[in-house]
């Protein structure tokens, strides 16, 4: 695959391993080794008077599929507009791919920005583009390449999505709301990123395109070594790919592990997530397939286990 970057760091189809010796891994040469590729240290951040996060500090490994949880308002998506670049905390520490944020300068924010790709809850594609000028918006605007190539990239990156080479000639007023998550997917991913954050990719879909989600974070993960940020409510989501979930409330992490970790601990603010008649639905999902065929709780159609 042509990778369009500069830095040239992106090597998504040779590494199928999470935990590979990429160029600018800081660590040996050994391939189980942990990479550390977002750093979040004891960051703060208040509106006004409103404390959204005091002392929040988790951390993300490379080829990992990380979740954040916490109710609505709970400062979610506040924290992943400060961890792209969007916003500053107050106080604190964000590191990702090795770089501090609060010291970048324009150009090294600028290179950073493009070893990422986000998928916003709402999509944010341009209606009067099709699908394939969407997709191909990222190669125009950061890269030399020519016009042929950028639509040879957007079909693939398309297709990687699992969306057909017609959908590329439509506009997003044209698609349902799984099409266009898709679409939005595949223009996060047109300039090969190592990491892609989503916000809230199943939210607004019904369960067989929710599913596809699933095992497309999954392929992506498995096949292409990307980190995977997430922020969701949905807890099939999140026992079927999360590897490791932290629970945001009352500004602080609550909680950060497995799905089956957390669903064990007794901290009231973790056991929210997993008291409520969904949290149960998922709990019981999940004891029956580990113990026996699967029955189908939450989602209508096929689940797997992780
Ligand atoms: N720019 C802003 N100005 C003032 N308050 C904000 C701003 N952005 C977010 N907030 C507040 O911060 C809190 C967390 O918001 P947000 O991060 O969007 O929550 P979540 O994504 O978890 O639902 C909310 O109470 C929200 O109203
Ligand atoms: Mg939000």
């Amino acid at each position: 695959m042509v990778n369009p970057n500069a830095s040239g760091n992106s090597t998504a189809q040779a590494s199928i391993s999470p935990c590979d010796d990429r160029e600018g891994s800081d660590t040996t040469s050994s391939t189980k080794a942990r990479e550390t590729v977002i750093e979040v240290d004891k960051v703060s951040t208040h509106f006004g008077s409103h404390v959204v996060h005091s002392d929040v500090s988790f951390e993300v490994d490379r080829a990992e599929i990380f979740a954040l949880i916490g109710g609505s308002g709970s400062g979610k998506s506040t924290l992943l507009r400060e961890i792209i670049l969007l916003q500053r905390p107050d106080s604190g520490s964000i590191r990702v791919l090795g770089s501090e944020l609060s010291n970048l300068g324009e150009e090294d924010a600028l290179a950073l920005r493009q070893r990422w790709g986000v998928m916003f809850q709402h999509g944010g594609l341009f209606g009067a583009l099709t699908i394939k000028e969407n997709v191909g918006l990222p190669l125009r605007e950061h890269t030399q390449l020519g016009e042929n190539l950028i639509d040879e990239l957007a079909s693939a990156k398309l297709a990687m999505t699992g969306l057909t080479a017609e959908v590329g000639t439509q506009y997003p007023s044209e698609l349902s709301g799984g099409m266009m998550k898709r679409a939005s997917l595949a223009r996060a991913l047109a300039l090969d990123p190592e990491m892609l954050f989503l916000d809230e990719p199943t939210a607004g879909l019904d369960p067989v395109s929710a599913e596809g989600v699933d095992d497309l974070v999954l392929k992506l993960r498995d096949i292409f070594g990307l980190t995977i940020f997430m922020i969701t409510h949905d807890l099939d989501l999140l026992w079927q790919v999360a590897d490791r979930v932290a629970v945001l409330s009352d500004g602080k992490v609550q909680g950060v592990g497995s799905m089956t970790e957390l669903s064990r601990m007794d901290k009231p603010s973790v056991r929210q997530f997993f008291d409520g008649s969904r949290g149960r639905a998922a709990r019981e999902q999940d004891l029956r397939l580990v113990g026996s065929a699967a029955t189908h709780v939450h989602r209508s159609t096929s689940s797997k286990p992780k």
